[in-house]
């Protein structure tokens, strides 16, 4: 077997994972190795996996299953699994894929180009990279931008949380931050390449600490960098939420009005269970003292339905507290319990019928309030960054706002990446339409 001389990565999961296969994809092209734009074009084929819920896991073993056809009939092609997946399962994922070159989990990804090495001195073993160093940020390694207006910056990696539903602490091992300068020097070198927005990333990434920068501190430094436009972060932990952190927002023009602040429930007895650390009281408090602070704020959650002991009425929780902070979107899921997760023994004590009708349920509410939202900001004038020509084409552009939405209207091509003046016209119940001005 030779060295493949080109790669191809295809990314399920969470922004950590996309920005993840951006390092990778660096770290292989500094190797000497082409990034090829398709799959077909390929003589490596990486799929970086999540392992979240199961549905996540079942799609990759299907998706295993086509790449093997493909494999088969190319003339010379490696397939690889990296990501959450393949540091919860690898080794079954070699067993029930034995087509599988090789696996790699999170902290493991500079071993990549040794382990090609390896494969192509005709070790034909299958090499299981799964070693959880607790160290890793990658922090060197000069990621190859899909975006260029938007730069991801992993800041934290991993999570301390042990929320009792989660697979994240066991496949991305303990938290750690990168120090504050070199965040700095990796935010100050994709804004000389061209981005205008930077988005912070982590699990928790309210809780980054270098040992001297805490977030609060790491917002206000970043928020004076020459170039910036917007300055946005995920996942925000409502218990990290400091008033710090809130008065920061308020104060920094970069900072966008926008706060993405998972609740997952509704009921303090389902959160203490799920061990998230708050109680609804205190997650209101946190959007009362947002809204104060930073008026008009974007507000998006996730909602996770169907945990072990959730009742009626715990749900019906659920729902009150929707209706009450009226977020402007939500990602909603339904509970999968987890392998090697706390709550993976519980009683699963909700059908899996009433499971799709709650999840129904807060589907609907949430594309009502949505809609409300999108409706009332009518008229306005935003501020927005194209960043593509819209797919359904006649001259529109898709563009952001600071709010976190879409906008779709027209304009010229060479617009992208500058920020416009946009009046909103109208809206399609998930995305805004508008009209440039001026
Ligand atoms: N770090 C982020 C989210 C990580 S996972 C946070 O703490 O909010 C993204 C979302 O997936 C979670 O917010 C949760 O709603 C959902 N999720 C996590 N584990 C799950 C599970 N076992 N079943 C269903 N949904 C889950
Ligand atoms: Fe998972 Fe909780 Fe960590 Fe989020 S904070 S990644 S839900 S353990
Ligand atoms: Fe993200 Fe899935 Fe891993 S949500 S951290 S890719 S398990």
């Amino acid at each position: 077997m030779r060295r493949p001389e080109s790669f191809y990565i295809e990314t399920y999961g969470c922004q950590m994972n996309f920005s993840d296969s951006e390092l990778v994809e660096g770290l292989l092209c500094e190797g000497g190795m082409r990034q090829a734009n398709s799959l077909d074009d390929a003589e490596l084929v990486l799929v970086n996996t999540c392992g979240i819920r199961e549905h996540a896991e079942q799609r990759v073993f299907g998706r295993l299953g086509t790449l093997k056809v493909i494999k088969d009939s190319a003339d010379f092609m490696l397939l690889g699994v990296i990501g959450c997946m393949a540091q919860r399962i690898g080794t079954k994922i070699l067993e029930q894929a034995p087509w599988v070159d090789l696996v790699a989990g999170p902290d493991s990804y500079r071993l990549l180009p040794e382990m090609l090495e390896e494969l192509a001195g005709g070790n034909a073993v299958q090499l299981a990279q799964l070693e959880l160093d607790g160290k890793e940020t990658y922090e060197d390694i000069r990621p190859r931008r899909a975006d260029p207006i938007s730069a991801w910056v992993p800041v934290t990696r991993g999570c301390d949380n042990y929320c009792s539903y989660c697979i994240v602490p066991y496949v991305r091992g303990r938290e750690r931050s990168v120090d504050a300068l070199k965040v700095e020097q990796w935010v100050r070198r994709e804004l000389e390449g061209g981005a205008r927005e930077i988005v912070l990333l982590g699990q928790n990434v309210n809780s980054y600490c270098d040992g001297e920068t805490d977030f609060a501190a790491l917002l206000r430094r970043l928020d004076k960098l020459q170039g910036l436009e917007w300055l946005r972060f995920v996942t925000s932990h409502p218990r990290d939420l400091s008033d710090r952190i809130i008065a920061v927002m308020a104060e920094c023009s970069t900072v966008c009005e926008h706060l993405h602040l998972p609740v997952q429930a509704g009921s303090d007895q389902v959160l203490k269970q799920m061990n998230r650390g708050y109680t609804r009281a205190y997650y209101i408090e946190r959007v009362e003292a947002l809204r104060k602070a930073v008026p008009g704020i974007s507000l998006t959650t996730d909602i996770l339905v169907g945990f072990p002991g959730e009742s009626e009425q715990d749900f019906r929780q659920t729902v009150s507290l929707m209706e009450e902070v009226g977020f402007d979107y939500a990602y909603t899921f339904r509970y999968s319990p987890r392998p090697g997760t706390k709550s993976d023994g519980w009683e699963d004590t909700v059908s899996d019928l009433e499971k799709g009708s709650r999840l129904e349920e807060v589907i609907a509410l949430q594309l009502e309030h949505t809609r409300r939202t999108l409706n009332a900001m009518e008229g306005k004038v935003v501020d927005a960054i194209p960043v593509k020509e819209a797919k359904s084409g006649q001259g529109k552009l898709q563009a952001r706002t600071r709010s976190h939405f879409n906008i779709f209207f027209s304009a010229d091509k060479s617009t992208v990446g500058e920020l416009l003046k946009v009046k909103i016209t109208g809206n399609t119940g998930m995305n805004l339409l508008g009209e440039r001005q001026g």
